[in-house]
Formats: structure tokens, sequence, C-alpha cells
């Protein structure tokens, strides 16, 4: 019994240092929003993506990418294919090689990569990256506070505060939710910069968790598709482990049944 204690108490020990590190570098600050899409029965605010569609194309892809991205899976947010058809030409354009020229992008394209200095990929980002890794650094955060990554992306993009310096000729922004404190991202977004056609506003917080909510689905399109067979799944273990006991009670019946008192 001692021993089990002490072999327990170690191992809380040995995971300690990993939880701290993995709560995110001590001020860091990651706002839990409420997402659509979070929990076990979540699914997607489709209005919601179509306007991080829109943030994303009047303002991220000046400098970002979504380069693993297809066009073509823009239908999921419920657009038709003559839309997303209109959508890739009007937006975008990709260099073909067989032209070696230039064209508008079709929705067999993909979104095109980075176009700033220093700004990453987004296509993934909203799991790259996370506020909280649950405790223990288990990644089951979702049970605790909320989603992870796209609640990193949106506490970030409204997590300026108005404050900047200039270190070795670059300008960095101080944000409250990037490690460190200091990105050299200025703050993308202001007050109504983006008119969404369904009259939603257009505060800050309000777009920075449009264009969350969008990443998230880049990063993972499938998310809903993923809840449900996992629901299928249990209830399949389920009805199996209630076979297997009644199973298992009658194999043994004639050997229980039997015994004399
Ligand atoms: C003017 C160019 C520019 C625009 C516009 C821009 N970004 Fe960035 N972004 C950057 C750069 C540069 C970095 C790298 C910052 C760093 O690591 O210090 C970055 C980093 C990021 C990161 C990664 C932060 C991390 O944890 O490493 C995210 C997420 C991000 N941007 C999201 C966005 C979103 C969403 C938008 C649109 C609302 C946007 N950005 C608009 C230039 C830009």
């Amino acid at each position: 019994m001692f021993k089990k204690l002490a072999i327990g108490a170690a191992f809380a020990l040995a995971l300690t240092p990993a939880a701290s590190f993995a709560a995110g570098g001590g001020e860091q600050h990651i706002e839990d929003f409420s997402f659509s899409f979070e929990g076990p029965f979540g699914t997607w605010d489709k209005n919601q993506l179509q306007r991080g569609l829109q943030v994303y194309t009047e303002v991220c892809a000046a400098c970002h990418g979504l380069q693993y991205v297809p066009l073509r899976d823009l239908e999921a947010l419920g657009y038709s294919e003559e839309e997303v058809i209109a959508y890739s030409a009007e937006n975008f354009e990709v260099f073909d090689p067989e032209l070696d020229d230039f064209r508008p992008a079709i929705p067999t394209d993909h979104f095109p990569a980075n176009t700033g200095v220093g700004a990453p990929d987004l296509s993934l980002m909203a799991k790259a990256r996370a506020g909280f890794h649950g405790p223990y650094g288990l990644g089951i955060n979702q049970f605790f506070k909320g989603m992870g990554g796209a609640e990193y992306i949106a506490s970030l993009l409204d997590g300026y505060t108005g404050e900047e310096k200039e270190e070795a000729g670059t300008i960095l922004y101080e944000n409250k939710a990037f490690p460190g404190g200091w990105i050299s991202m200025g703050p993308p977004l202001s007050e109504d910069q983006v008119e969404f056609a369904d009259g939603h506003p257009a505060t800050v917080e309000a777009m920075s968790e449009d264009i969350a909510a969008f990443l998230m689905w880049t990063a993972e399109p499938k998310m809903m598709e993923r809840k449900y067979s996992g629901f299928v799944g249990v209830i399949f273990l389920s009805v199996l482990s209630v076979l297997l006991y009644l199973v298992n009670k009658r194999l043994w019946a004639g050997v229980k049944g039997k015994r004399q008192h």
C-alpha cells in the first residue's frame, strides 16, 4: 500500500513541471470564449464561419496564407458551387506553371500561401496553439477551459494593450495573450473595419471570435464528423458492455448458482 502511494506521489511530482509549463508563460492571459462548436454536441455556426472568412479575406490575407486549405472546401460553409467559383476568381490569383503566368484562382486551387514577411501560415494555427493544455498537460482542456487554439487566436487578436516599443529595428506591440507579451504583428483589427452582410456587429472582440472560429474550421474541417463517429462509438460500446455483462452472467450461472450455503 505504502509503495503504491509513494509511486503515485513520485508520478505526480514528475508531472508538475510539465503542468506549469503547459499553463503558459506566467502572465499570458487567454480568455475562455464560448464557441458554438465546443463540447461533445457543439456544431459550427455557419454564419459565424462565413463572417470569419470575410475577415480573413479582407484583413488577414494581406499577410497570412492558408496554403493547406482547398478553396472548394468552402462549400461546407453553406456556399453554392457558383459562389465558391466567383469568390475564388474575385479574391485570389495563383501562379500556374503550365501557363507560366498568374491566373484567377479556381475552386480546385488552394488558398495562396503567406505573403507577409514573418507571418506564419494559418491553416493549422488553431491546432498548433493552445491556451491551456488541461491538467497535467493531458490535452483534455475542452472539459476545463474551452477549446484552446481558437480561444488563443481570439484572445490574441483582442489582446492588444496599445503599448508599443522598438527593438533592434522592429516594432513590437504589447499583447496579453502572446507568450512573452510582445508580438511583431501590429493590431490587425479595428472597430467596424469589416461590414458584415448579416448585420452582425463588427467590434474587435466579435471579429476576433469570428476569425478564430473560421481558423478552427480550416484546422479541423471534419470536427463534426469526428464527434459523430465518437458518439456512435460510445453508444456501440455501451450496448456491447451490456451484452457482455449478460453473457458473462449466463456463462457463470451454472457454477455460481449451485453454490451451497
Ligand atoms: C501586416 C501583416 C499582418 C496582418 C494583416 C495580419 N498578421 Fe498575423 N502575423 C503577422 C506577423 C508578422 C506575425 C508573426 C508575429 C511574431 O511572431 O512576432 C503574425 C502572427 C500571427 C499569429 C501567430 C501568433 C503566434 O502565436 O505565433 C496569428 C494567430 C495571427 N497572426 C493571426 C492573424 C489574423 C487572424 C489576422 C487577421 C485578422 C492577421 N494575423 C493579420 C502579420 C500580419
